[in-house]
């Protein structure tokens, strides 16, 4: 452990979120997020007007995080940015900035792998809380907008993915079924508001079967999609009956998920089990978590709202973990768009 506090200047730019945090240790001191409203008119991302936001963005979004964290730019000990997986016009804003930032500072650089960052979320301390982090080894089922995986967390630095989706990702599955019901993008947060006042029982969706710890979620959107073509009037069906069709579509998706991480506890003997990504802020994964650990005996830790969606403050705290091991990266490493490895 290094005598001095150590802050960690992070930024991610993998989608379309601008986000820059500081972290002093794993403490987080400040954490921006520029939403970007240009999509809404498409009903998904555009990628080259992600670009263009993240890139009229970037410098004040990293202003107002130094500023709101009481930090001069010379303190900054390193510079932690999300280099893929992503878009990749978006995420060579956010490392082109990373880079020359720290070039002129004459500090190092981490590279950080945006979905180890959604795991090591949960050691990130909030507000001055304790926190409640879990113990290694612990499972993760992280689930964003792009991928869906059951990871095994051996430490801050070894993570084993033991299951992950052979298709379309949770959060997408989310998406996809809310613009089938004219939901606008993203749909995520609204069919889990709209699923609040419905009945989860009122339509049955069939269930993949899937070998091992693996998911697919490219069915249930079919599903979906033939069973309201199939009404007299689509449109019609859908007014009337959007809050209990988002109850049912929000169960399916929880209970796939769910049997799974179920499956994986009893294979592994893990009983610590924690959520990750955008879809862990849906509350009936939250829900449908707590009363599985109850029912299992397991600790389970969902991280606080704000560190579940895209956010800079992860990839800080993931940046500091790198740093206390020496890990910093080259500076002429490129991004990449693919999940590949930890
Ligand atoms: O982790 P994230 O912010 O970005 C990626 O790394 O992809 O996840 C975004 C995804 C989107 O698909 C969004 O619809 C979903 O998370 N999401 C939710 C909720 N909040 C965000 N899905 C269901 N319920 C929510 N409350
Ligand atoms: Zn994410």
């Amino acid at each position: 452990m290094p005598e001095n506090p150590v802050y960690i200047l992070g930024i991610e730019s993998s989608c379309d979120e601008t986000a820059a945090a500081v972290a002093r240790d794993n403490t987080v001191l400040s954490n921006i997020i520029a939403n970007q409203a240009v999509h809404k008119a498409y009903g998904g991302i555009v990628p080259e007007l992600a670009s263009r936001a993240h890139q009229k963005h970037i410098v004040p979004v990293v202003d107002q995080a130094l500023r709101r964290a009481g930090i001069r730019k010379d303190m900054i000990d390193a510079v932690a940015f999300t280099n893929g997986p992503g878009l990749i016009g978006a995420l060579m804003v956010g490392s082109a900035f990373a880079r020359t930032f720290a070039l002129s500072m004459g500090k190092p650089v981490i590279g950080v792998n945006h979905l180890h960052a959604h795991v090591l979320a949960h050691f990130a301390r909030l507000g001055g809380e304790d926190g409640n982090s879990p113990n290694f080894p612990f499972l993760c089922l992280t689930v964003s907008g792009g991928h869906t995986q059951i990871v095994k967390v051996n430490s801050h630095h070894d993570l084993d993915i033991i299951g992950q989706t052979q298709d379309d990702a949770a959060g997408e599955a989310f998406d996809k079924v809310a613009k089938i019901l004219g939901l606008p993008y993203p749909g995520g947060p609204l069919v889990d508001k709209l699923a609040a006042g419905g009945n989860h029982e009122a339509f049955e969706f069939p269930q993949p079967r899937m070998p091992g710890l693996d998911f697919s979620f490219s069915g249930l959107k079919t599903a979906v999609l033939y069973f309201v073509e199939r009404q007299q009037s689509k449109e019609t069906f859908v007014r009337e009956r959007i809050t209990d069709l988002c109850a049912s579509i929000q169960h399916t998706i929880v209970t796939i998920l769910m049997n799974k991480m179920e499956k994986a506890a009893a294979q592994t003997g893990i009983s610590e089990i924690a959520l990750a990504g955008g879809v862990s802020a849906n509350r009936g994964l939250r829900k449908a978590l707590d009363i599985m650990g109850k029912k299992n005996g397991w600790n389970t830790y969902v991280p606080p709202l704000e560190l579940c969606t895209d956010n800079a403050a992860m990839i800080a705290v993931t940046g500091y973990y790198r740093y206390l091991d020496g890990e910093f990266s080259e500076t002429d490493e490129a991004p990449f768009a693919r999940f590949e490895r930890f």
